[in-house]
Protein backbone atom coordinates (compact mmCIF):
# COMPACT_ATOMS: atom_id res chain seq x y z
CA UNK A 1 0.00 0.00 0.00
CA UNK A 2 1.42 3.43 -1.01
CA UNK A 3 -0.30 6.63 -2.20
CA UNK A 4 -4.19 6.43 -0.95
CA UNK A 5 -6.96 8.73 -2.78
CA UNK A 6 -10.53 9.16 -2.16
CA UNK A 7 -13.32 9.95 -4.29
CA UNK A 8 -16.85 10.64 -4.67
CA UNK A 9 -19.37 11.20 -7.00
CA UNK A 10 -22.27 9.35 -8.40
CA UNK A 11 -22.95 5.97 -9.54
CA UNK A 12 -21.99 7.42 -13.25
CA UNK A 13 -18.94 8.58 -12.44
CA UNK A 14 -17.91 6.01 -10.03
CA UNK A 15 -19.85 2.26 -10.88
CA UNK A 16 -17.15 1.09 -12.93
CA UNK A 17 -14.65 1.15 -9.61
CA UNK A 18 -17.41 0.23 -7.21
CA UNK A 19 -18.40 -2.23 -9.24
CA UNK A 20 -15.23 -4.17 -9.33
CA UNK A 21 -15.02 -4.07 -5.27
CA UNK A 22 -18.68 -4.70 -5.01
CA UNK A 23 -18.32 -7.87 -7.04
CA UNK A 24 -15.78 -9.39 -5.38
CA UNK A 25 -16.93 -8.53 -1.63
CA UNK A 26 -20.54 -9.00 -1.85
CA UNK A 27 -21.22 -11.18 -4.95
CA UNK A 28 -18.12 -13.85 -5.00
CA UNK A 29 -16.77 -13.66 -1.09
CA UNK A 30 -20.38 -13.35 0.72
CA UNK A 31 -22.44 -15.11 -2.21
CA UNK A 32 -24.60 -12.20 -2.11
CA UNK A 33 -27.52 -12.93 -5.04
CA UNK A 34 -26.94 -10.24 -8.18
CA UNK A 35 -30.39 -9.41 -8.07
CA UNK A 36 -29.67 -8.30 -4.34
CA UNK A 37 -26.82 -6.44 -4.92
CA UNK A 38 -27.48 -3.63 -7.86
CA UNK A 39 -31.00 -2.14 -7.08
CA UNK A 40 -32.48 1.57 -7.93
CA UNK A 41 -30.34 3.40 -5.05
CA UNK A 42 -27.02 3.24 -6.78
CA UNK A 43 -28.26 5.77 -9.39
CA UNK A 44 -29.15 8.23 -6.80
CA UNK A 45 -26.74 7.58 -3.86
CA UNK A 46 -23.21 9.39 -3.54
CA UNK A 47 -20.64 6.89 -3.96
CA UNK A 48 -17.23 6.85 -2.41
CA UNK A 49 -14.23 5.00 -3.70
CA UNK A 50 -10.77 4.70 -2.00
CA UNK A 51 -7.50 4.18 -4.62
CA UNK A 52 -4.15 2.38 -3.80
CA UNK A 53 -2.30 4.01 -6.21
CA UNK A 54 -4.72 3.43 -9.38
CA UNK A 55 -6.18 0.25 -8.03
CA UNK A 56 -9.98 0.76 -6.07
CA UNK A 57 -9.65 -1.00 -2.90
CA UNK A 58 -12.75 0.48 -0.81
CA UNK A 59 -15.86 1.46 -1.35
CA UNK A 60 -19.62 2.53 0.19
CA UNK A 61 -22.76 4.87 -0.47
CA UNK A 62 -24.77 7.62 0.90
CA UNK A 63 -28.33 7.21 0.63
CA UNK A 64 -30.50 10.34 0.31
CA UNK A 65 -32.51 8.74 3.46
CA UNK A 66 -29.44 9.19 5.33
CA UNK A 67 -28.03 5.40 5.15
CA UNK A 68 -24.99 4.48 4.70
CA UNK A 69 -24.41 1.40 2.81
CA UNK A 70 -22.43 -1.09 0.53
CA UNK A 71 -19.35 -0.61 2.84
CA UNK A 72 -16.73 -2.76 1.29
CA UNK A 73 -12.74 -3.27 1.30
CA UNK A 74 -10.78 -5.55 -0.42
CA UNK A 75 -9.99 -8.70 1.23
CA UNK A 76 -6.62 -7.84 -0.09
CA UNK A 77 -6.96 -4.66 1.93
CA UNK A 78 -8.27 -5.47 4.87
CA UNK A 79 -7.55 -4.65 8.37
CA UNK A 80 -5.25 -1.41 7.06
CA UNK A 81 -7.77 1.61 8.23
CA UNK A 82 -9.15 1.53 4.67
CA UNK A 83 -12.71 0.75 6.18
CA UNK A 84 -12.29 3.22 8.66
CA UNK A 85 -10.86 6.02 6.08
CA UNK A 86 -13.92 5.53 3.97
CA UNK A 87 -16.70 5.83 7.05
CA UNK A 88 -14.91 8.55 8.23
CA UNK A 89 -14.88 10.41 4.97
CA UNK A 90 -18.67 10.01 4.59
CA UNK A 91 -19.57 10.49 8.13
CA UNK A 92 -17.55 14.77 7.20
CA UNK A 93 -19.61 14.60 4.41
CA UNK A 94 -22.91 14.26 6.02
CA UNK A 95 -22.09 16.81 8.42
CA UNK A 96 -21.10 19.05 5.82
CA UNK A 97 -24.78 18.55 3.96
CA UNK A 98 -26.49 19.26 7.40
CA UNK A 99 -27.85 15.76 7.82
CA UNK A 100 -28.96 15.09 10.86
CA UNK A 101 -28.03 11.08 11.76
CA UNK A 102 -26.81 8.44 9.49
CA UNK A 103 -28.05 4.82 9.78
CA UNK A 104 -27.09 1.60 8.54
CA UNK A 105 -27.79 -2.21 8.44
CA UNK A 106 -24.82 -3.51 9.82
CA UNK A 107 -23.65 -7.68 9.30
CA UNK A 108 -23.87 -8.62 12.33
CA UNK A 109 -19.88 -9.43 12.25
CA UNK A 110 -19.40 -5.91 11.24
CA UNK A 111 -21.18 -4.56 14.49
CA UNK A 112 -17.59 -4.08 16.31
CA UNK A 113 -16.02 -1.82 13.36
CA UNK A 114 -19.29 0.34 13.01
CA UNK A 115 -19.49 1.07 16.98
CA UNK A 116 -15.75 1.83 16.98
CA UNK A 117 -17.23 5.16 14.49
CA UNK A 118 -19.53 5.66 17.19
CA UNK A 119 -22.85 3.98 15.93
CA UNK A 120 -25.43 2.49 18.19
CA UNK A 121 -27.24 -0.68 17.72
CA UNK A 122 -31.26 -0.86 17.58
CA UNK A 123 -33.89 -2.87 17.94
CA UNK A 124 -33.16 -6.85 17.29
CA UNK A 125 -31.16 -9.14 15.00
CA UNK A 126 -32.79 -9.89 11.55
CA UNK A 127 -31.82 -12.47 8.24
CA UNK A 128 -31.17 -10.03 5.19
CA UNK A 129 -29.80 -12.22 2.14
CA UNK A 130 -29.30 -14.61 4.68
CA UNK A 131 -26.74 -13.18 6.89
CA UNK A 132 -27.55 -12.02 9.81
CA UNK A 133 -28.18 -7.88 10.28
CA UNK A 134 -28.50 -5.06 13.32
CA UNK A 135 -29.97 -1.68 12.48
CA UNK A 136 -27.13 1.07 13.66
CA UNK A 137 -27.81 4.57 14.45
CA UNK A 138 -25.27 7.76 14.23
CA UNK A 139 -26.42 11.24 15.19
CA UNK A 140 -24.29 13.97 13.91
CA UNK A 141 -23.62 17.29 15.41
N1 LIG B 1 -14.55 -6.97 14.14
C1 LIG B 1 -14.04 -6.14 15.09
N2 LIG B 1 -13.37 -5.02 14.82
C2 LIG B 1 -13.17 -4.73 13.54
C3 LIG B 1 -13.64 -5.55 12.49
C4 LIG B 1 -14.36 -6.71 12.84
N3 LIG B 1 -14.88 -7.54 11.90
N4 LIG B 1 -13.29 -5.00 11.31
C5 LIG B 1 -12.61 -3.88 11.62
N5 LIG B 1 -12.55 -3.72 12.97
C6 LIG B 1 -11.93 -2.64 13.69
C7 LIG B 1 -10.44 -2.61 13.49
O1 LIG B 1 -9.79 -3.41 14.44
C8 LIG B 1 -10.12 -1.14 13.64
O2 LIG B 1 -10.06 -0.80 15.01
P1 LIG B 1 -9.11 0.41 15.55
O3 LIG B 1 -9.61 1.68 14.88
O4 LIG B 1 -9.33 0.39 17.02
O5 LIG B 1 -7.73 0.05 15.12
C9 LIG B 1 -11.33 -0.45 13.06
O6 LIG B 1 -12.42 -1.41 13.13
C10 LIG B 1 -11.13 -0.02 11.63
O7 LIG B 1 -10.69 -1.15 10.89
P2 LIG B 1 -10.35 -1.08 9.34
O8 LIG B 1 -8.98 -1.64 9.12
O9 LIG B 1 -10.60 0.29 8.84
O10 LIG B 1 -11.44 -2.09 8.73
P3 LIG B 1 -11.39 -2.74 7.29
O11 LIG B 1 -10.69 -1.87 6.33
O12 LIG B 1 -10.89 -4.14 7.42
O13 LIG B 1 -12.96 -2.76 6.88
C11 LIG B 1 -15.02 -3.98 6.78
C12 LIG B 1 -13.96 -3.36 7.70
C13 LIG B 1 -16.14 -4.54 7.66
C14 LIG B 1 -15.60 -2.89 5.88
C15 LIG B 1 -14.34 -5.09 5.94
O14 LIG B 1 -14.00 -6.15 6.81
C16 LIG B 1 -15.18 -5.67 4.81
O15 LIG B 1 -15.20 -5.12 3.71
N6 LIG B 1 -15.86 -6.81 5.07
C17 LIG B 1 -16.62 -7.47 4.01
C18 LIG B 1 -17.83 -6.66 3.60
C19 LIG B 1 -18.73 -6.36 4.77
O16 LIG B 1 -19.06 -7.23 5.55
N7 LIG B 1 -19.14 -5.09 4.86
C20 LIG B 1 -20.01 -4.63 5.91
C21 LIG B 1 -21.40 -4.73 5.45
S1 LIG B 1 -22.52 -4.15 6.73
Amino acid sequence: MTQLTIRSGSWDELQQDAKFIREQVFIQEQNIPVVDEWDDQDDISQHFVIYDQAQPVATGRLLQNNSVGRVAVLKSHRGLGMGKMIMLHMIEQAKKQKREFLKLSSQVHAMPFYAGLGFIAEGDEYLDCGIAHIDMYLKLD
